[in-house]
């Protein structure tokens, strides 16, 4: 069996650390989004992976991810080019799976879920719901007796509060569908009127309940939330043996990557913190994930994501921040929400 991760998208809500790439490579708690998935899908024993590219610096994903290797997986890539919606990114991979069951795995959602147990669908088509305070920013599903028997999109009134969930199984038939669909009111040929189709041609989808946490990360806060989540779930407590903790308390449960100082510091867990990263007198709390080569002093930083080789320099206080790849604050205020992308400089 395959499994296809969907990398495109602009990304538009998360402007502007999309500017310079997409938003499935931003990185919490020590790694891109889509590299959650694509372990996920490696632990459960799937290692054909087909990636399919949108038009948002493509090459900078094919430059992190290669060939799959160093995950050790077998990656296929697929250009999707100009979004045109997830129905007509999946269509692209028809004669990568050619007969073949698939699964299929937005590159920006993550959720808590067995998919060795999800993967073994018998039907033609399988979902993966999640029931939602605010169904209307979902696709949703209206299940009687069992059975999955309607699907809309963004649907305008509370028809139902189970969320369609990012993954999906498919078999060959969901292709037939798609080259039938039209573009939704959103421009986009949509998977949830693919799978409806189905539906309607009286195939057989089977859909399983998440129990535990999922997270679609298409806007900042969201970026927050799951990041707090893997945190909470994925990291534990590791000082690498060359790192050097000077005067400091680690408290909890804190991950500090390999040549990284922390020094007259107090670090909160749950805490991620890279490698060949210097904080210095700094205050750094819980829920903040901080990326590799980063320079923090004299500051304080909670619940937020540093990418990588950002410097901190002084007197700044962060709260629910996200702060993009080789900025720099030189001087600093008390900051809630601050966005900032790739390599700018900034005094606050
Ligand atoms: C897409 C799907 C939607 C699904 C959601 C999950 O929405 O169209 O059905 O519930 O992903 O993340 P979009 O992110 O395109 O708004």
């Amino acid at each position: 069996m395959k499994a296809v991760i969907l990398h495109g998208g602009q990304g538009t809500r998360l402007r502007p650390l999309t500017h310079t790439g997409p938003k499935q490579l931003i990185k919490i708690a020590g790694k891109p989004i889509s590299q959650w998935v694509l372990e996920q899908i490696r632990d459960a024993g799937i290692h054909d992976i087909v990636v399919v590219l949108g038009d948002n610096m493509p090459n900078k994903v094919i430059e992190y991810y290669g060939d799959g290797s160093r995950l050790g997986v077998n990656i296929t890539y697929v250009y999707q080019g100009k979004a045109r919606g997830l129905a007509d990114a999946v269509y692209r991979v028809k004669d990568v799976v050619k007969d073949d069951k698939f699964i299929v795995y937005l590159g920006d959602n993550i959720v808590n879920y067995d998919l060795r147990k999800f993967a073994s669908f018998d039907s033609n088509a399988s979902i993966l719901l999640a029931r939602v305070q605010d169904p209307s920013r979902f696709g949703v599903a209206v299940i009687k007796e069992g059975k999955v028997v309607k699907l809309v999109e963004k649907p305008k009134e509370r028809i139902s509060d189970l969320a369609i969930v990012g993954v999906y199984g498919f078999d060959e038939n969901v292709f037939d569908i798609i080259e039938g669909l039209r573009p939704s009111w959103r421009g986009e040929l949509e998977i949830t009127d693919a799978i409806q189709g189905l539906i309607d041609r009286g195939l057989r989808v089977s859909y399983e309940i998440v129990d535990g946490w999922w997270k679609d990360t298409g806007t900042p806060r969201d970026i927050l939330e799951a990041n707090a989540i893997l945190l909470d779930t994925r990291v534990s407590r590791h000082i690498a043996e060359d790192a050097k903790v000077i005067n400091s308390s680690i408290e909890g449960r804190v991950f500090v990557g390999g040549n990284s100082v922390i020094e007259n510091s107090t670090i909160r867990g749950p805490t991620y913190i890279g490698g060949n990263t210097i904080i210095k007198n700094s205050y750094i709390g819980p829920y903040t994930s901080i990326g590799d080569g980063c320079e923090i002093e004299n500051s304080e930083i909670e619940h937020s994501v540093i990418l990588d080789n950002v410097k901190i320099m002084g007197g700044v206080y962060l709260m629910d921040s996200l702060i993009g790849n080789n900025v720099t604050i030189r001087k600093g205020n008390r900051w809630n929400m601050l966005i900032v992308g790739e390599n700018s400089w900034l005094t606050l």
